[in-house]
């Protein structure tokens, strides 16, 4: 195996990428790097699975684009099968885009929808939570959760301030609101003024791999049932098998009205986000007036849905639900150990299966999260940053789902040696 990088990639410059193989990424000077984020928690099946390739390979010879109103194209309609046998117990229908922004959009678009078909136009708010992160389209950022994300100089996009955003806030020191909290905002607001709540069951980027409580997404769901809101869970990080089971909502056993994914559904290979849609919405918004326009001009191509049938066919043929889970259990483990080796650097470790995040103590500078990735690189290990604040800053361990128990220890190793070097120890006397 080549090795590792000895001297540290700047900060602003960063390495050329120039092949990748499995977990490994190679730059141009020969170095390679262990990606412990596949990629941004997207390359799920490592980097040029021959399956993937092939398939796509024989996708391109054969047809790369029909327009979805045009044609039907036997990969989309092979995905969309195999996508409703896996879906939320809720899904009645498949909508495809390009992002997972754009898959959050088009569930803000059927909630509104929904809501006014029914004869609730007044129904116009939005709850979503703080730290969140939805997306960088107009919408999805609206309802985004991350002051870092929301420079001022784009707030014109967002729409004027008319208070149809709340965003519902855990006590200072917690990741995550409670049900109490999320009771409070509704009230506050009036349930009969919200069209949706918009969560994501385990935190990403702006949470650091931090989960609503069972008890809270249980309420969640009770709630927005009862009271005519739509639950939309943005899963485009943490669906298709990257906590162990094919969604996070399944950790909870709740099936949302709608549930948005992406990113882990082509495995990086190529862009494709899908939004599932509950029975009870494609009911509501088929009459009176007839669907509402979603797609876009990408949407459903035959390459793209190509790949995705062959991570899907990658994910279950190599049993990699029950790998995540089983190496995301040795990655805890190993997590928890770091923790209790640099407890002036971390305070705890969070996530389900193989997405996890190692939160940095309170009282350290805020920039530790980067300063653990910047050495992680020089020690060949690739890591993402995480959080919005003191309660979050946390950096994201998410190796590919087909990780082998070996790999989490040799993941383990740089990591060590990263958190040495930024705790000013070396790691063998930390
Ligand atoms: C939870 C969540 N929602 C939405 C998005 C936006 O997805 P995309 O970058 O594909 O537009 C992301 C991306 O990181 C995400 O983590």
């Amino acid at each position: 195996m080549i090795p590792a990088p000895t001297t540290a990639p700047s900060r602003t410059v960063l390495p050329v990428a120039a092949w990748a193989q499995g977990p490994y990424i190679y730059d141009a000077d020969g170095n390679d790097y262990l990606d412990g984020s596949s990629g941004v928690l997207n390359v799920n099946v490592g980097h040029g699975h021959p399956k993937v390739l092939q398939a796509i390979e024989a996708q391109l010879g054969q047809l790369t684009f029909v327009h979805r109103t045009q044609f039907r194209n036997d990969p989309a309609l092979r995905l969309t099968e195999r996508l409703l046998a896996i879906a939320p117990a809720t899904t009645a229908t498949v909508e495809y885009s390009n992002s997972g922004s754009e898959a959050n959009e088009c569930a803000l678009r059927l909630a509104f929808a929904y809501q006014h078909r029914r004869g609730k136009p007044q129904r116009t708010v939005v709850l979503s939570e703080e730290p969140s992160y939805h997306g960088m389209t107009a919408g999805a950022l609206s309802i985004t959760g991350s002051p870092n994300k929301r420079d001022p100089s784009v707030e014109p996009l967002l729409g004027q301030p008319s208070g149809n955003r709340v965003l519902v806030r855990p006590k200072p020191g917690r990741r995550r609101a409670t049900h109490e909290e999320w009771a409070q905002a509704l009230l506050g607001v009036g349930p009969s003024k919200v069209a949706a709540i918009v969560i994501e069951p385990l935190g990403g980027a702006s949470s650091g791999a931090a989960p609503i409580d069972i008890a809270t997404m249980q309420w969640l769901r009770r709630e927005t049932r009862n009271n005519g809101i739509v639950l939309i869970a943005d899963e485009v990080m943490s669906g298709f098998g990257r906590t162990g089971k094919w969604w996070a909502c399944d950790h909870s056993s709740i099936a949302p009205d709608i549930l948005t994914s992406g990113k882990g559904v082509t495995g990086g290979y190529t862009s494709l986000a899908v939004t599932f849609v509950a029975d009870t919405i494609t009911a509501a918004i088929a009459e009176p007036l007839g669907p509402i326009a979603l797609g876009h001009t990408m949407s459903a191509n035959p390459l793209a849905c190509a790949a995705a049938n062959a991570v899907l066919s990658v994910i279950e043929d190599e049993g990699l639900l029950s790998n995540a889970a089983q190496t995301g259990g040795l990655l805890a483990e190993t997590l928890t150990t770091l923790c209790g080796r640099y407890p002036t650097l971390l305070s705890d470790q969070s996530g389900i299966g193989l997405m996890r995040a190692l939160h940095i103590n309170a009282d350290q500078p805020a920039d530790t999260n980067k300063r653990i990735i910047a050495a992680a690189k020089i020690n060949g290990l690739v890591l993402c940053t995480a959080g919005i604040g003191k309660a979050t800053n946390s950096v994201l361990v998410a190796p590919p789902l087909n990780s082998t128990l070996e790999l989490i220890d040799e993941l383990a190793e740089r990591l060590d040696k990263a958190l040495a070097a930024v705790a000013g120890i070396g790691a063998d006397n930390a």
